[in-house]
Formats: structure tokens, sequence, C-alpha cells
């Protein structure tokens, strides 16, 4: 063996003891995944690695062309964007009575917020703080997909964002760690369930790890760097969370964190996400991502790209074909030991056994399901409350809303976003069909029936400087008794690679919004997006405003529930909405500094020219009626280390209406080794209250709440005085304090 070889093989070999530690899984499934492995070619185990996107056709979703050759011939593990009762059928048939090992396909698809039925989108379904409600979407939407033949959802993407410049912003949970944790496990438990080989679960992924929503300039794919304290106080928790709950699989994100490409980061990788944390799933890369370890800089050659990939433990690569088709020299040459393909191949097989795929790989095609499951009543009904209680009601003055449909003989229904089917169900839709959707003039005009005359303008349209639809739209005004205005972005305008460097309504319509307001008509304001918007000149003049998002398959329906008042809006804000862009990065667990902003104080932390609050804070969210919180306290005022503290809080509906409130809880740390956020969400509850009810709402904080992370990243709890918040706002909370005392 020439002597370069050696080295590299000997250099493999040691790299490989340590980086392919991965034990064959224990048990029966162990045993079936070392016999199948043992039989397999080389070919045939990146083959399992292999995963291509599959191409739209007249009769739905299919394999791409010369699909069928590459399953019979052992050459691809998964498809993307596979998917029908019948069809998925065919092509297993094709992988387990057509190829040499008859290895059963996983059909994968990015199932975001919803398959058929289409859910609000996620940040919308975080602003509802309901977990319950969360988790059922999540379910809905796998009882769906796998009845179309879906084993696996790139879905939930758990990816914290401070930046709103960002346009996958709208596919998280905003902006904390804690409400991003709760919600990333409540969605793995929805699309798992209790049993993986059921025929209605699927495995889930946890995506993009990590700090994905960290890209520099809000810019998609764009450059992280950040302090490791950072990452793991932050970006980290809700990967955890997600892990905890049994997440089967994760995506690497695009973007390098301080210098390494994730698709190449074994540290956070192999040492953290397997070693530190234990996740025994498959890591599926993102779209062509192996591929762009080279444009990163970090690869010369596909096959170096495909090496680092697998040196890093990314066990399946999406589309780039560079496992299939650039590795195996690279494991015959010694560049790379084959222990890595192993590794993957078997966490490839181990997850299609825990769906049960070997022991019926046509459990997922059942057409009689597929027509049974999908776009039910009872799904509808669960998007419409999930939409009503996203909802978020950022400004309601002298009760503008809800409308009093007895006091109204005329409405104006004005804007862009009032009846346009296809933005109603946001990005990332599935199989969700415009057709489907209720837009809000329809929901209105099917809950005000003859009682009231709706008059309908489009006033202009979502971007553009055309003004030409303004008269049209001030006719109607002027011949209503109230306007309802429907403003916003474009579904088009978040998610993946949709990033604007304003957070202003697009377009003219703010010209739009003050043209109307001069009339001198009552006028309310809904707005659609997938960030926060600075809508200052809304905020000034019109006496309420609500947050929709972008609301699903029921966006019409929830919207006449609401503004007419049959429900109350139930939703908080999982993210800030800054003034400006200017404003940005602006979070509510921000750090206090040497100097905190003050008015009186030239030399603090602020702006010139605007107020260093943001136009509506992180938890914010009004309803139809007012709470009052007081009489809190903590069990015990003083507590060892290694306690938990139990906190209650007495909230009370002081209003005239029923209403629900999310109660929030809030921690800070006083004093600490590290410098410490001035406010941490610890924990939230929905309560239901009567008009005159008090509820006394009760909070336990496990001693991990307390912790802060030592020099090593490693969870203390440090002695000294905490200060706990209550509330339904960040920004508007009842406070007391409780102390760590050294044993
Ligand atoms: C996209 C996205 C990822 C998605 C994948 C498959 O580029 O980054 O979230 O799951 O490709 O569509």
């Amino acid at each position: 063996m020439p002597l370069k070889l050696f080295f590299g093989a000997l250099l493999a070999f040691s790299s490989a003891l340590a980086g392919a530690r991965q034990p064959a899984p224990a048990g029966a499934e162990a045993a079936a995944v070392e016999a199948l492995l043992a039989r397999m070619t080389l070919e045939e185990k990146l083959g399992q690695l292999t995963q291509y996107r599959g191409r739209g056709s007249d009769t739905g979703p299919r394999v791409p062309e010369g699909g069928e050759a590459q399953i019979r011939g052992g050459q691809v593990g998964s498809f993307l964007g596979v998917y029908g009762a019948d069809y998925s059928r065919q092509m297993q048939q094709v992988a387990v009575e057509e190829s040499r090992l008859g290895i059963p396909l996983l059909f994968a698809h990015d199932v975001i917020h919803g398959f058929r039925t289409t859910f609000p989108v996620p940040l919308a379904e975080a602003a509802s703080f309901d977990l319950e409600a969360v988790e059922n979407a999540a379910r809905i939407a796998a009882v769906e997909a796998t009845a179309h033949g879906l084993h696996w959802t790139f879905a939930p993407m758990v990816d914290l964002a401070r930046d709103p410049r960002w346009g996958r912003i709208v596919e998280g949970a905003g902006e904390d760690p804690h409400l991003g944790a709760t919600m990333a496990a409540a969605r793995v438990r929805g699309f798992q369930g209790a049993d993986l080989a059921a025929a209605d679960t699927m495995l889930a992924t946890a995506k993009h790890f990590v700090a994905y929503g960290a890209a520099e300039g809000g810019r998609d794919y764009n450059t992280v760097d950040m302090s490791e304290r950072t990452l793991h106080e932050t970006y980290l928790p809700p990967f955890r969370a997600a892990v905890e709950a049994g997440v089967q699989s994760i995506m690497p994100a695009f973007n390098e964190v301080a210098g390494v490409p994730m698709h190449a980061h074994r540290p956070l990788i192999e040492d953290l996400l397997r070693g530190e944390w234990g996740f025994d799933g498959v890591l599926v890369s993102d779209y062509n991502a192996i591929q762009e370890l080279m444009p990163h800089g970090v690869a010369a050659t596909r096959a170096d790209a495909g090496i680092l990939g697998l040196e890093a433990g990314v066990d399946v690569d999406m589309v780039s074909g560079i496992y299939l088709e650039d590795v195996a020299a690279a494991v015959r040459d010694g560049r790379l030991d084959e222990a890595f393909v192993d590794a993957s191949v078997r966490r490839v097989l181990r997850a299609k056994h825990r769906l049960g795929l070997f022991d019926d790989p046509y459990r997922y095609s059942d057409p009689a399901r597929e027509k049974a499951v999908t776009l039910t009543e009872e799904h509808r009904g669960a998007a419409r409350d999930l939409a009503r209680k996203s909802f978020v009601l950022l400004k309601n003055e002298d009760d503008a809303l809800p409308l009093s449909a007895g006091a109204l003989r005329t409405l104006a229904v004005v804007g862009p976003l009032a009846d346009d089917r296809r933005e109603m169900l946001g990005n990332w839709v599935a199989a969700g069909r415009p057709e489907d959707v209720v837009t809000p003039l329809a929901g209105l005009r099917e809950a005000l029936g003859s009682d009231v005359r709706i008059l309908h303008a489009r006033g202009a349209d979502i971007d553009g400087d055309d003004t030409s639809g303004f008269a049209e739209a001030l006719e109607a005004a002027r011949r209503a008794d109230a306007v309802v205005l429907f403003l916003g972005e474009s579904q088009e305008m978040s998610a993946e690679a949709n990033n604007r460097t304003t957070l202003d309504l697009p377009g003219v319509q703010e010209q739009l919004a003050r043209a109307v307001h001069a009339t001198g008509k009552p006028v309310v304001a809904v707005l659609f997006g997938g960030r926060p918007l600075s809508v200052n000149w809304l905020h000034e003049n019109v006496p309420a405003i609500m947050m929709a998002w972008f609301p699903g398959t029921e966006a019409g329906h929830a919207l006449a529930d609401v503004l007419l008042g049959g429900h109350a809006p139930g939703g908080k804000l999982p993210v800030t909405f800054p003034r400006n862009v200017g404003q940005v990065p602006i979070h509510y667990n921000h750090k206090n500094t040497g100097r905190p902003p003050d008015a009186d104080d030239k030399y603090t932390a602020k702006y010139l020219d605007v107020h260093w609050s943001p136009l509506y804070p992180f938890g914010h969210g009004l309803g139809y009626t007012s709470f009052r919180y007081d009489a809190l306290r903590v069990d015990a005022p003083r507590i060892r280390r290694g306690d938990a503290v139990e906190v209650e809080v007495r909230v009370t509906n002081t209003g005239r209406r029923a209403g629900e409130e999310v109660v929030q809880l809030y921690l800070r740390d006083d004093v600490a080794s590290v410098t410490r956020p001035v406010k941490e969400l610890r924990g939230f509850q929905r309560v239901a209250l009567q008009p005159g009810e008090s509820r006394r709402v009760r909070f336990r904080l496990e001693p991990e709440a307390l912790a802060v992370l030592d020099a090593g990243m490693r969870p203390v709890v440090e002695p000294g005085t905490f200060t706990v918040f209550a509330g339904g706002s960040s920004a508007d909370t009842v406070e007391t304090s409780f102390e760590v005392v050294t044993d």
C-alpha cells in the first residue's frame, strides 16, 4: 500500500473510531439493522443516504425522471415532495418487490402548518400561547399527510428569530427561548404521536440546526457569528426541547456558525447533539447543502464536501447526489472510512424500522383513509379555533372592536387582503388549496347575511405605487357606517429567501389608510403578514388594529367570529414589533447594560430620533375585556439551591365580557456571575374568566429555571435574589422577589 495511502487510512481509521462511535441500536431492531447492513454493497448504502426531489404532474407529484430505475437499483432511500396514497403504494412496490434488498422508501415533505387543512402560519400559532391547540394542529397535519403516503415532515422549524427582516421568522415561534422550546416540543408530539409505528404518525424534523435566525442583516443563508453563550442560552434550547420530546430527525442549517458551516459541524452535531444530548435520530441535510460546502469555501470538490458531511454526521444528502455519486471512490481510496457511511445507514434503517415499514411498507398508502380524513369539518373547526386564538389585538380604543352588527347598515370592506384566497394560506402550504379558503370578505358576508350591506373595494395592490383604486375605496367608505381595512404583506414577502429591509406596509397601503381615515368614517384595521410591521401611523390614528398573520383555510370564518364579537381575539405577541427597522435587533429579554436608557440622561443607551421602546412589546395582546393582576406571591421567600419555587398570582376579569388571558411569568436573576436579561419568560397559562371572576394561577419554577450557564456552559443555580414578574405582557407586570441562599 503506497505510504500516502497508508497514513491516510491510519488517520481515517483513528478518526473513524472516534467519529463513528455509533453503537448499533439495541434489541431486535438492532439485529435486523445489522443483518441488513451486512448484506448491502457500498453503492446500496450510499443509495439509502440519498434523497431526491419529486416533480409535479397533471395527476399529482411523481418521482423525478429516471426515479423508478434509481429505486430498482437501490440508489435512493427517500423522496422529497412525492405523496398520494395510490402513487406512494406504486413506488413502494417498486422498492420492496423490484430492488435487490427490498428496502422500503421514505416519503418526506414540508408539512409546516397543515397538509390540506391549512392552519395559521407557525408564528401565528405561537401567538396563541396554546400548546394543546398547537399540538393538535400538528396532529391533524400528520393525520392528513400520512393518509397521503407521507412518513416524514421537515417540521417544526424551531429557529429563534430576533431579526424581523429575516423572512423565515414566520416559520418559527418568535424571539423567546422558553416559548420556542415549549412550541417545539408540542409540535414534535403532534407529528410523532405516541406510537411512531401507527399509520397516522410521522417523523418530525427539528430545523434548522442551529442559529439560522441570526443571519447577519436578516439576509437568509448569511453568516452567523455569535458567542458560545448566546448560542447555548438563546438558540439551542428549542432544539434541546425537541430532542427531549423525542424528535426523530434534525436538519442542519445552511449557515456557518463562527467559521464552520453547520453541515460540516462535527462538534455541534456529533459531540453536542449526539454525544451530550443523546439524539439517536437522522440528520437530513438541507436542500443541496452538502454541495454548498464548496461555495462556503471549506470543500474544494464534491467528494470533499461529501466526506465533510458524513464525518460531521449528516446522514441524508438532500438532492445534491454527492453521497451517491462522489463518496464511493473516497471510501475505496481511503479518504473516508466506511464506518461513517455505516453509522448513517444504521440511523436511516432504524428510522424505517421505527415507522413499521419493514413490517408493512404499505400502511401509509391507503386511498380510503386518504379520502376519509382530508379537510374534514373537524379539521376545519380546529383551524378556525386556532386562528381566532392567534389573532393579536394590538390596539382597541373606546372598544372600537368588536363591530356592533346591530348598529351597522352598511360596512365597507377595503384593502388588497380582504378577498384573496391564496394570501390567506401563507407560505409553505403543502397541499393547501386556495379554493378551500374562506376569505375575510366571504366570512363577513356569511356572518352578516342580509342584515348589513357590504361594500367591497380592493383600493390598492399589496405592493406597487398604483393609487387608481383609491377612488372606489373612498366612495365605499363614504357610503358606509364603518370601514374595515385588510392590509399587510403578501405571503411571498416572508418565509425562505423572502427578506425585507423595511417593516413598513408595502406599496401605497398606508396612503390608502390615510385617505380612508380622512373620510371621517370609523375605521378599524386588520393586518396580515409573516413578521412584525412598523405601523406607526396606524397606531397613532386608527382606533383598533389586529394582527392576523396568515390565518389559513378558515381565515374568513375566524375573522368574522372575532370582528363581530362572537369570540374575542386570544393572541399575544411572540415577537417584538419595532417602531422601525433601525431598532433591530430589539427584543424584550435584553441585557440591562451599564447605562440603561434614561430620558433624563443623554449618555445612556437610546436613540436621538426614536424612543428606545418597541411599538408593541413581546407578550402584548388585548381582548374584549380587561384583567387585573395582584396578590403575586412565592411560597417561600428564601430557598436553598436545588429547591423549586411555587409562584401564585391572582387574575381578575374586570370587564363586562368573558375572556381568555395568557398569564405570563417572567424571572430575573438580579445579580449573577454573568450578565442576565432584564426579564425571561419562564411560564405561561391561558385562563378563561367570566366577568368579575378571579383565579389564582400557580406556576412551579424548577431549579433549572433559576440556573445560569457557568464559564463551561453548565447550568448552575447561584445564590442571590430573583425578581418574579407576572402579567398579560412582558411590559405590564406585577412583581415580587425571593432569595436563593447557600446550603
Ligand atoms: C428548503 C428549506 C428547508 C426545507 C427544505 C426542503 O431550502 O431550507 O426548510 O425543509 O429545503 O424543502
